[in-house]
């Protein structure tokens, strides 16, 4: 994994619960406000990978260093734990408008959905237009695990 590109974390998007740094070229750190969500990110989303559910290929935790700059705003000279991971390039939920191409990103999120029920996960959220990108070559990437849960013994019977 390369990190010369991006010498300074530059923030690229944010949502509820954290901020998108890009750290290097196609690579992406999530900066969480609790470090205990940032965790159970990286551990979820490992799992996930390893169960072939399409998200992007998870990095794990990695100190993110900002440099003393005006730029940085709050974060200039302090270090945090980010998620890191590939940056999947695509349209998210809200930036899909072709009725074609949504449809298509709806029948792929089911899938993958069910595919994560089946595996013993609770994708909450993962419908969330927020929360997908629709690749060019017409993968569906799920992301934010915030709210996902993980259990083994409870595998979901999907019988829609
Ligand atoms: N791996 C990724 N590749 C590209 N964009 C991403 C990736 N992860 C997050 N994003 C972008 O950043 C936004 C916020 O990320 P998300 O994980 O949903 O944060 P939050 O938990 O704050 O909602 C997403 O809506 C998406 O646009
Ligand atoms: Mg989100």
């Amino acid at each position: 994994m390369s990190m010369q590109k991006y010498k300074v974390p530059r923030e690229i998007d944010h949502g509820k619960d954290g901020a998108i740094f890009q750290i290097a070229q196609g690579i992406i750190a999530k900066i969480c406000w609790g470090n205990t969500v940032t965790q159970k990110e990286a551990d979820i989303a490992a799992k996930a990978y390893e169960k072939g559910i399409s998200i992007p290929i998870p990095y794990g935790i990695q100190p993110i260093t900002f440099p003393d700059k005006k730029m940085c705003g709050l974060y200039a000279n302090r270090t945090f734990n980010g998620f890191v991971m590939e940056k999947v390039e695509g349209k998210t939920g809200i930036q899909l408008r072709n009725p074609d191409e949504k449809a298509k990103a709806h029948i792929l999120l089911d899938r993958e959905i069910k595919k994560a029920f089946r595996e013993g996960f609770i994708p909450r959220d993962a419908r969330h237009p927020e929360n997908y990108i629709l690749t060019p070559n017409n993968e569906i990437k799920l992301f934010d695990f915030a709210y996902w849960t993980y259990d083994p013994k409870y595998p979901y019977k999907i019988h829609y």
